[in-house]
């Protein structure tokens, strides 16, 4: 990362308990950027918010902020400001009293007439102009989730921690609000750090994506180094869909790797992930995205692949058709894009044998025992 770091993460340990909630965290987040930590429920997203924000205290380690040690100050004397899952407005007041609320306590205070421009600025920019004397309870939840937002940037904070922010709203609005996000990054320049669990959210949004695992970082990288080239069958699995292939390692030929799967194919010519110790005869993982499963006749030093066809899923814009490999309890999916068939009768339809093939550079491996 050659950005200049705002935010840092050094050996961040919090527990609660006896529960370690997050071990031994480094991060290292560069000014202007926009990260997402990404993972599954209770893998402690929210815990490195509140620790960076100020509303939880790290155990072990050290928390910067533009190069300063912010680890044990109150979360009104960092430069950073949250927006909550829930928005967390006060219904009792209007909606410009609720976005310059945070120019009003204590060490943030500012004159009338400058909280006046502030929040009309605020609203402004998240398109609320018309709204400054509505109350809460008389908006859409698009509409609050903006107050939300102007809340969080009328102090003009150097970072900007947003918790699942797009969660409550339904899909149609998600998106465009996904939208108004990037577009409002890119016009302010702020550091943007975003929890989600939504994969397709961190990828269409971040600049870098954190998958985080039990407390840990499992990776951290942009949307394609994740995508392209996942670290763990997790990785994998967590980031787009994946199918992950139970096989054997077959030994390696020019620094490649050699598989075989169960129902005898052998598949060379595989890139194998870094750190992955592989022994001749072990046990491994192969993790090929759908739509890097193509059908139709083998190009040379592609692998061919034969199954049975079980169902086809309708998509709009693709077949999503699920597979049953010999000797494999798996499904597995190929994804076959429509404006690729000359007729819809063509795609292949349960019950048939479809024959497929993939690049062995769209094959990676791993050793089984990482897990998926
Ligand atoms: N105050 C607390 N006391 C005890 N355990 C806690 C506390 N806060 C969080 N935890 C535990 O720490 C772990 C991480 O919680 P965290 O809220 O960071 O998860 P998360 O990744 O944000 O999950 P979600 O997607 O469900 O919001 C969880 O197992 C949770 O139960
Ligand atoms: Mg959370």
């Amino acid at each position: 990362m050659a950005l200049q770091p705002i935010v840092t993460l050094d050996n961040v340990m919090k527990a609660y308990g006896t529960f370690t909630a997050l071990h031994n965290i480094n991060l290292e987040i560069g000014t202007g950027e926009f990260v997402t930590l990404l993972g599954p429920s209770g893998c402690g997203k929210t815990t490195t918010l509140r620790l960076i924000g100020g509303f939880e205290t790290a155990d072990k380690g050290r928390i910067t902020l533009a190069g300063s040690d912010v680890t044990q100050e109150p979360p009104y004397r960092r430069d950073i400001n949250t927006v909550f899952q829930d928005y967390a407005l006060f219904p009792h007041m209007t909606v410009a009293e609720n976005v310059g609320y945070g120019l009003t306590v204590r060490a943030n205070r500012k004159p009338k007439d400058e909280r006046v421009r502030r929040v009309g600025e605020a609203l402004a920019l998240v398109g609320l102009s018309d709204k400054a004397d509505r109350m809460p309870q008389q908006l859409s939840g698009g509409q609050r989730q903006r107050v939300a937002m102007a809340r969080a940037l009328v102090r003009q904070p150097k970072v900007l921690l947003l918790d699942e922010p797009l969660s409550a709203l339904d899909v149609k609005l998600r998106e465009a609000m996904q939208v108004e996000l990037k577009h409002l990054h890119q016009k302010l320049g702020i550091t943007f750090l975003m929890v989600t669990h939504d994969q397709e959210e961190a990828l269409v949004l971040s600049d870098r994506i954190a998958v985080m695992q039990g407390g840990r970082i499992a990776q951290i990288g942009s949307p394609s180094e994740l995508y392209d080239r996942p670290a763990s069958p997790y990785v994998a699995d967590f980031i787009g869909a994946a199918n992950l292939i139970a096989c054997t390692f077959a030994g390696r030929e020019g620094g490649l790797a050699k598989v075989k799967l169960p129902d005898g194919t052998l598949m060379s010519g595989i890139e194998v992930q870094p750190g992955q110790e592989l022994k001749d005869g072990g046990k491994a993982l192969i993790a090929i995205r759908p739509e890097r499963m193509q059908a139709g006749p083998t190009p040379a030093g592609n692998s061919a692949l034969s199954a049975t066809v079980v169902n086809q899923l309708f998509h709009g814009g693709r077949f999503q058709i699920e597979l049953r490999l010999d000797g494999i309890e798996a499904p597995i999916f190929v994804d076959i894009a429509r404006n690729t068939v000359a007729a819809d009768g063509n795609v292949p339809q349960p019950g048939n044998r479809m024959e497929f093939h993939v690049a062995p550079l769209d094959v990676l491996v791993y050793r089984a025992e990482d897990g998926a």
